[in-house]
């Protein structure tokens, strides 16, 4: 069972001031924050994103099985869930740590109540460097990544400035978004950041987040394998030289279960497991070729229909706002043949030849997401449901937390 520890209903009891709100509500970042448990999230105002508890509870365990006989474990990317209370779960369920994207992320997360963080995106600025050095001045288990040697002196710097020494890991690239290029540059990379005297040298990461959604479990694993060969040299290259290579990370949601087969490999930085989306639902997966089966969607959109004047066409409020631009579109669950549109700010757009029911104005439909982390970013808090009731209102206490 899945711990509770979210906001009280006590909060809504407090007297109300002129403004017919309370104090609590007006300090909220949104009224209905303090008015969700024990409702029906059939009942929510909506748009309204919400989590089924047993579910996540589900891909916790799911993800924690498969591993078990494996020797690698999970850090768990933060950047899908943007939420303390969730990391709080992963770290329960056995995590070796969580990931975060942004600084600003790791700021969120370390007041939230948790420590074991490594930020896989390199600080390259002044002041991230600074509010980097601060967490890991506070927090003796902040990791982060570097990719570039003039970074990796500036971090030395600013370290030793801050009078600490900071834990550091090789972001080794594949493909080219992020990362210094496997081999020779990045042992290179490595050895100055071992003779730096303000930096500790963990290891290394290294992520393939074009691997994640390659359709076809076979093909998948053949071509993430063979993509992360370069990879596996340098992280062989670190340890022959001598070079701490306690930490070698990387992989995600698609390739979890490819991963294990890579030698020294230590953990999976796995970010949507904990949710799904549509996007990841039509990958597919080693037991099912059409449908990635191997987590449940537990994260959904409840929306609320608007307008029902047009045959075939249905409004409701879930827009790009509610659940933004990404494609596939939204999944309406319990109908097949509903296409929904997203394309408007504030409203969704279904077409449809059969339905299941016939809809009328203030219905409510469920939603699965296209993206499930850009989707968590547009919302301030997150409804906990067990059998269809809320349980519990999380805060997404690093939502539009993009720097
Ligand atoms: C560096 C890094 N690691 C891990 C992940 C998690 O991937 P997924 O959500 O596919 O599990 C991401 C996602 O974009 C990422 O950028």
């Amino acid at each position: 069972m899945i711990g509770i520890s979210g906001m009280s209903g006590m909060a809504a009891m407090a007297p109300k001031k002129a403004t017919g709100y309370t104090g609590a509500e007006m300090r909220a970042k949104t009224v209905d924050t303090v008015m969700g448990v024990g409702v029906s999230k059939w009942e929510l105002d909506t748009p309204a994103l919400c989590v089924d508890l047993d579910k996540l509870d589900q891909n916790l365990k799911t993800m924690k099985a498969k591993l078990a006989s494996t020797g690698v474990a999970t850090r768990p990317h933060a950047k899908t869930h943007k939420c303390p209370a969730i990391a709080k779960l992963q770290l329960a369920s056995g995590a070796i740590g969580i990931c975060t994207a942004k600084v600003s992320e790791a700021e969120a997360l370390f007041v939230g109540g948790i420590d074991k963080i490594l930020m896989t995106t390199s600080n390259v600025t002044a002041n991230k460097i600074r509010r980097a050095m601060k967490i890991r001045k506070a927090n003796k288990n902040f990791i982060q990544a570097v990719d570039y040697a003039p970074n990796a002196r500036d971090l030395n710097d600013a370290a030793k400035e801050a009078g600490i020494v900071a834990d550091v890991v090789i972001d080794v690239a594949v493909g080219t978004r992020s990362g210094v290029p496997a081999g020779e540059q990045a042992l290179a990379l490595a050895q100055l950041v071992d003779k730096l005297p303000n930096l500790k040298l963990r290891g290394m990461i290294s992520y393939d987040g074009g691997a994640q959604h390659i359709k076809g479990f076979k093909t998948r694993a053949e071509r993430s394998l063979k993509n992360y060969e370069p990879s596996v040299q340098t992280f062989e290259m670190m340890k022959k030289s001598g070079l701490n290579t306690e930490i070698f990370s990387g992989g995600g949601t698609g390739t979890y279960n490819i991963m294990t087969r890579v030698p020294g490999f230590t953990d999976l930085q796995v970010g949507s497991y904990i949710f799904m989306d549509a996007q990841y639902l039509e990958i597919g997966g080693e037991s099912n070729e059409e449908l990635y089966t191997d987590f449940v969607p537990s994260l959904t959109v409840m929306t609320t229909v608007l307008n029902t004047y047009f045959p075939g066409r249905l409004t409701t409020d879930a827009g790009a706002k509610a659940l933004t631009l990404n494609k596939p579109d939204a999944i309406v669950i319990g109908e097949k043949g509903f296409s929904y549109n997203a394309g408007s700010d504030e409203f969704g757009s279904i077409r449809y030849e059969m339905a299941t029911k016939t809809y009328t104005v203030g219905d409510t439909l469920e939603l699965i997401v296209p993206h499930c982390d850009p989707a968590v970013n547009e919302y301030d808090q997150i409804y906990g449901t067990r059998k269809d009731k809320v349980e519990v209102v999380w805060p997404i206490a690093a939502r539009g937390h993009s720097q």
